[in-house]
């Protein structure tokens, strides 16, 4: 037999859902659920709004748990450790108003390295410069940026702590198509970069096809298509062929 014992392909696989079940209030979200996602690919889950893809998200931050099934990250359980190898570009922006962009970006980096602030503030602006951003940026405040600016922004506090794996759930959802355009450039530039796994999560097909080394779509609860982003648009699979007709309808 070829297959690989569970135990062995733990350790080639960054992130696992198996047989994976969620409801909420006896709804169910995740209907026995797998994917299994190896180390350093680029992973985008396409969705339509409400099919579960922020849940799929939250599990693999510990946020959530299955009700049936098992969700793994490096072979184990998410938690509070794990969450140190794990940056996330949250749906909303989520940038703290009250701080300047530089204490944004590197805050957690102060918590847990103890560094004081003129050698944060220079990391940050390291950091910014891996968004493209110019140096005086880091002196502002999130009121000062726009739309773009901010999850870059986000973005380079999502890679602050050198993360394995990195998730963005809808980073480009509310952007210009020339700023979504640039922050997927950034995100495919700095996983390869720094040798991440990436998942993203987005409506937004164009931008999936940039960031995906692999596609998937999540419908009914389950992983209804896997392949290549180049096949997307011409399978014939019944789910992806709902979604595409969704898409051309509502222009979500
Ligand atoms: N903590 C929760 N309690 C109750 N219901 C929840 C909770 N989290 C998610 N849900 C429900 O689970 C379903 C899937 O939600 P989810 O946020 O994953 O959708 P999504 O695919 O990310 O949609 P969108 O594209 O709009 O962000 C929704 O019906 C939502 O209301
Ligand atoms: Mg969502």
């Amino acid at each position: 037999m070829t297959d690989p014992t569970p135990q062995a392909s733990a350790q080639e696989l960054e992130i696992q859902f198996i047989n994976v079940s969620k409801a909420f209030n006896g709804r169910s979200v995740l209907s026995d659920l797998n994917l299994a996602i190896p180390k350093r690919q680029s992973i985008v889950i396409l969705g339509r709004s409400g099919s579960g893809k922020s849940v799929m998200l939250k599990h693999i931050t510990g946020a959530l748990h299955p009700d049936r099934g098992q969700v793994l990250v490096k072979g184990r359980k998410p938690d509070r450790a794990l969450m140190e190898s794990i940056g996330v570009l949250f749906q909303q922006g989520a940038l703290f108003d009250s701080m300047k962009v530089w204490e944004n970006i590197t805050f957690s980096l102060r918590d847990v390295e103890g560094w004081n602030a003129r050698q944060a503030r220079e990391f940050a602006i390291y950091l910014l410069e891996q968004v493209d951003l110019a140096a005086d940026v880091a002196d502002k405040y999130p009121r000062d940026l726009s739309g773009g600016m901010a999850k870059r922004v986000a973005l380079a506090r999502a890679v602050s702590t050198r993360p394995e794996i990195l998730l963005c759930d809808e980073p480009t959802t509310g952007l210009d198509p020339v700023s979504g355009l640039v922050i997927d450039t950034l995100i495919r530039r700095l996983v390869d970069q720094f040798n991440m796994t990436c998942l993203t999560i987005t409506h937004d097909l164009a931008s999936a096809q940039r960031i995906a080394d692999r596609l998937v779509l999540l419908a009914d609860g389950r992983i209804a298509w896997d392949g290549a982003p180049a096949d997307f648009a011409t399978t014939d699979n019944s789910a992806v062929v709902a979604y595409r007709r969704a898409v051309s309808q509502t222009h979500v």
